[in-house]
């Protein structure tokens, strides 16, 4: 795959005939009404307290702003994107975890969306996993951008936040099933990590495995359709981890229902941006 002249796939096609018919006709019918709708919620800061024996004293009480499914494109464009930028800068975290789906479709307005979420700064770093909407298109430039931009793109690595002692970040690239997560962590290597990011919420089965303390994801928009004053029971059929925060004996698990979506509709799961504060049990 050439860097230059980026080769569009079939998926990526498919996808563009979905948007055409799912998003922009029903918004084009409407006026415009349902994306004016939908870029007026609010995003919500959702303060979130976890706790894990595993989790490393040294860090004790670490606060990591999670951003997740930007899908910058139609549904949400610069405007929508500076509103989300701005609030993760407010929270002043520790960390910041940036987890996929940056893009909608297309990768040509990276250089957009990476010159907004550079300013995006933390003493420990800004890392960014992808997502499956970030391959449709042309996945390194979405990671040369993030790079370019100062973030820090993990690929199935692992690296030390803040010098030699600390804290064990891991991240792993789009996969779709528990066993291609398990696959990827495994190439992460570096032993068990604090800190785990991934897409999708499945990769938290063989988080849990290991006994990592804190996974972090996104992908299910929390359903997008969920019960009032019960998130957990949304429209997500295919995911029994689809919103909110799991516990499983050491292993804690986040999906944020992320700022943006490919389709135009939400209830009772707002736009939120989380901020994780993360303790030594
Ligand atoms: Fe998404």
């Amino acid at each position: 795959m050439s860097d230059a002249q980026p080769r569009r796939t079939l998926r990526y096609h498919s996808a563009t005939i979905r948007n055409a018919l799912l998003t922009k006709l029903p918004d084009a019918i409407l006026g415009g009404r349902l994306k004016a709708r939908h870029v007026a919620q609010p995003i919500r800061i959702e303060d979130i307290t976890l706790a894990s024996a595993h989790w490393p004293r040294a860090f004790d009480g670490l606060r990591i702003a999670h951003l997740s499914d930007i899908h910058f494109g139609h549904l949400l464009g610069d405007e929508r994107l500076m509103q989300a930028v701005d609030a993760v800068r407010t929270v002043n975290a520790d960390l910041i975890a940036i987890t996929g789906d940056l893009v909608d479709l297309s990768a040509r307005e990276a250089p957009q969306l990476f010159e907004r979420l550079g300013l995006l700064r933390a003493p420990l770093g800004v890392f960014v996993v992808l997502g499956n909407h970030d391959h449709l298109d042309h996945p390194r430039t979405i990671v040369r951008g993030a790079r370019d931009a100062g973030l820090i793109p993990l690929m199935d690595i692992s690296l030390r936040a803040g010098g030699h002692d600390g804290l064990l970040v891991a991240g792993i690239d789009w996969c779709k099933s528990i066993d291609h997560c398990e696959a990827r962590l495994r190439r992460c290597g570096a032993g068990r990590a604090d800190l785990f990011l991934a897409h999708n919420p499945k990769a938290f089965v063989a988080a849990h495995a290991r006994g990592i303390p804190l996974t972090l994801a996104g992908h299910t928009h929390g359903g997008q359709l969920a019960r009032r004053g019960n998130r957990q029971h949304n429209l997500v059929f295919t995911q029994r981890l689809s919103a909110g925060k799991y516990e499983r004996d050491e292993s804690c698990l986040y999906v944020t229902n992320g700022v943006g979506a490919w389709f135009p509709l939400r209830v009772n799961c707002p736009p939120e941006i989380a901020v994780i504060h993360m303790h030594t049990r």
